[in-house]
């Protein structure tokens, strides 16, 4: 019995020093995570009945609740459908669900009500090592759980980006059910509306994966899929979205060939693939969507222009930072080759040691099996951003990097920098501080 207390010691202990280790310790730059608002952690505080809620049932076309199969869910359906309402709102669409626990979720149910609507387990994704997520790949949820057979779009390397008129004649040939976009390592858009027509010769609908660009759309930054051609827009709600984690999906219900698609994706939802969905995420995913409203053209602004400064900054001091030529990136994110400093592994442990937080990742020429050790480095600046940075504290903290990447200074004398610098930003920007202030703003608004 000691031993069980040790545990549950050592598990409160762990506990407590990592918030204090990553939240105020360390500058975190993994392009894959969010920050939330002080008004979002507190909406999260003050749902706690709700996260031990069950909401099982179907959802109406305008995604709304229709059918709940327990009791007591008079307040439940509201808060489902406002927050339902709220992103459909700010992304333009007529048909959303929230229920989806997270980007992988999301993706299971779009594929698998996909495959089902269109009789076909084919489907156009980019390569893993060209920015797919593992849930597009054959690797991963598409081939290991739902079955379905990958073709891959033709990727342009030097363009850091799928190639139209290639991937225009594999989708021709190949006649899937589904085409994606979006992805992991995603630094420009995707060339949506140049192959819309193409899958629409071969009766394919679109999902384009918007894990990691969403704040970036509802910010006006990035481009708009929807509006693009894309049918479905998948996502999860907790990376450059500062909500949350969670998931969700949006489409619009045009036509008949939508309304089938919507039907079978909902099918898939449930009964499909939950039961619980995690509600007490729901009252502060509507809170980060109004954050968003109010602030996130701004927060994408420069969110976008701190990643490009970076990429400009580390690319001037002789790192290889890939896409110069476009201007390094159009999104939250840059790539940096750093083959010969070590490789992704070791550098990304080097800059840990110096609180410096980030993964290494696969570059479009690395072998896709060298997981272990890749040639890159994946920056994210949505974090710093909301925390305060702007141009010249990027070009500050890029100069730490490298004093780690160059061997300049050893990573623990770079760590008591990094600190100091963390210090410096302790507000969340682009947001509220309480739930009240939020609900302030819209009484006077
Ligand atoms: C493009 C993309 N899709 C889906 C996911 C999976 O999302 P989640 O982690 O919310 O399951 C990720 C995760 O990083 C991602 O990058």
């Amino acid at each position: 019995m000691e031993e069980f207390f040790q545990l549950a010691i050592e598990l409160v202990e762990a506990s407590k020093k990592h918030e204090h280790y990553r939240d105020s310790e360390c500058i975190n730059l993994i392009a894959s995570e969010g920050i939330k608002s002080p008004a979002v952690k507190e909406m999260l505080q003050l749902s706690m009945d709700l996260e031990s809620r069950y909401a099982e049932g179907e959802n109406d076309l305008e995604g709304h609740v229709k059918k709940r199969y327990y009791q007591g869910q008079k307040y439940m359906s509201v808060i489902e459908d406002r927050a339902t309402d709220l992103m459909k709102k700010l992304f333009k669409c007529s048909w959303a669900d929230v229920r989806l626990v997270s980007g992988t979720h999301a993706n299971l149910a779009a594929f698998k009500g996909l495959s089902m609507v269109t009789k076909s387990q084919k489907m156009v994704v980019t390569p893993l090592s060209c920015g797919a997520h593992i849930t597009h790949d054959y690797s991963g949820l598409a081939g290991k759980v739902l079955g379905l057979v990958n073709i891959e779009h033709a990727y342009d390397i030097k363009e850091m980006n799928i190639d139209p008129d290639k991937s225009a004649a594999i989708i021709r040939a190949a006649k899937p059910g589904i085409v994606t976009f979006g992805g992991s390592l995603f630094l420009f858009p995707h060339p949506v509306k140049e192959l819309r027509a193409v899958a629409d010769e071969v009766g394919a609908y679109i999902v384009y994966d918007a894990a990691h660009v969403l704040g970036l759309i509802a910010g006006g930054e990035f481009q708009d899929p929807l509006r693009e051609g894309a049918d479905f827009v998948t996502s999860s709600t907790h990376k450059t979205f500062p909500g949350p984690q969670g998931g969700a999906i949006f489409a619009d219900l045009k036509n008949t060939r939508m309304e089938k698609a919507i039907k079978n994706v909902q099918y898939a939802i449930f009964p499909l693939s939950t039961s619980n969905t995690h509600l007490g995420r729901l009252p502060a995913l509507g809170v980060a969507a109004l954050e968003l409203k109010l602030f996130g053209d701004d927060l994408a602004k420069q969110t976008v222009k701190n990643a490009q400064a970076a990429g400009q900054y580390l690319y001037e001091n002789g790192l290889k930072v890939l896409a110069e030529h476009k201007g390094f990136t159009r999104s939250h994110q840059i790539a940096v080759d750093v083959r010969e400093y070590g490789g992704g592994k070791i550098i990304a442990e080097k800059l840990e040691a110096a609180n410096i937080i980030l993964n290494r990742n696969l570059l479009p020429y690395d072998d896709q099996s060298n997981r272990e050790n890749p040639s890159g480095l994946r920056i994210g600046f949505q974090d710093v951003t909301r925390r305060g940075f702007k141009e010249e504290d990027i070009k500050h903290l890029c100069d730490l990097m490298m004093d780690v990447i160059k061997n300049r200074r050893q990573p623990s004398e770079v760590r008591e920098d990094v600190i100091a610098l963390r210090k410096k930003f302790n507000e969340i920007h682009y947001g509220f501080k309480s739930v009240e202030e939020a609900l302030k703003h819209l009484e006077q608004a």
